[in-house]
């Protein structure tokens, strides 16, 4: 529960309404094997408790907790930036509870139980990324302050959103707005039409981003090791550096970019 009283109704939710998540959750599972990248997949089947239907929270929490002591804490829809990086700083991630539609499998403009769920909790299961969460939130709170909240929620977007990292076999998903996405976990890798560059933390943060399309650029990391370390120093100079240079626009693609490949 949240400090304000919102709470899951757990005993609430339809027949209907579990069976959209059921539905979301087996279509994602097959589309994801070969697609999304093996801590996600692991943090995936580590949650046996969401399978079933819509999690009651207070199960995930438990197995959660078990993992890396990470929490859900309910909330009713998209809450102020100060309050979210608060509770992510105190590893705890803020989740809807409403479910989509039946008619509106394919996509949804706000975030859903099953996009803030299913989409980032398996990584939330991960130590390594459980640990940068708690970071971003911290540094949530410091951009704020410095008045450079756009910077950081780029690098959010492009990372925790809608981020590939490099295998041997090519790009795979570890972005929560993908993995959420049937088409989109097709599209981002398979479709011809999106960028797919190097990631570099401040041509991140120069890039603007789209609420309402697929992305027309994903950034690949190397690994998490190259996320955390390139995240890792504090960014108020980064910040300053930025002001001195123009946005870019989120189809562009410079010189000093590395494209990388992907495959089928
Ligand atoms: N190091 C960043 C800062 O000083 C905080 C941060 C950590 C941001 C991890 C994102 C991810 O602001
Ligand atoms: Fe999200």
């Amino acid at each position: 529960m949240s400090e304000d009283g919102f709470r899951q109704e757990w005993r609430a939710y339809s027949p209907a309404e579990h069976a959209v998540w059921r539905t979301l959750f087996h279509r994602q599972e097959a589309v994801l094997e070969g697609r999304a990248c093996r801590a996600f997949l692991d943090g995936l089947a580590g949650l046996g408790v969401a399978a079933d239907g819509i999690p009651d929270f207070r199960r995930l929490d438990e197995v959660l907790g078990a993992a890396t002591g990470w929490s859900i804490v309910a909330v009713p829809g998209l809450v102020p930036d100060d309050v979210f990086f608060a509770h992510l700083a105190a590893r705890r991630f803020p989740s809807t509870c409403f479910i989509r539609r039946a008619d509106q499998l394919d996509y949804l403009q706000e975030p859903d139980v099953f996009h803030d769920i299913f989409g980032h909790v398996p990584m939330l299961m991960n130590p390594v990324f459980a640990d940068y969460m708690q970071a971003y939130g911290e540094g949530g709170l410091k951009a704020l302050r410095l008045g450079s909240l756009h910077r950081l929620a780029r690098l959010y977007w492009y990372t925790v959103e809608f981020g590939l990292i490099a295998t041997p076999e090519g790009p795979r998903i570890y972005g929560s707005g993908i993995v959420s996405s049937k088409g989109e976990s097709i599209y981002a890798l398979e479709s011809p039409a999106p960028n797919r560059l190097g990631f570099d933390l401040l041509r991140v943060m120069r890039t603007r981003y789209r609420i309402d399309t697929y992305q027309t650029t994903y950034f690949v990391i190397d690994d998490f090791a190259q996320l955390f370390a390139a995240t890792r120093p504090d960014f108020t100079p980064y910040y300053r550096a930025l002001e001195a240079l123009p946005d870019l626009d989120p189809e562009t693609v410079l010189p000093t970019d590395r494209v990388v490949q992907s495959g089928p």
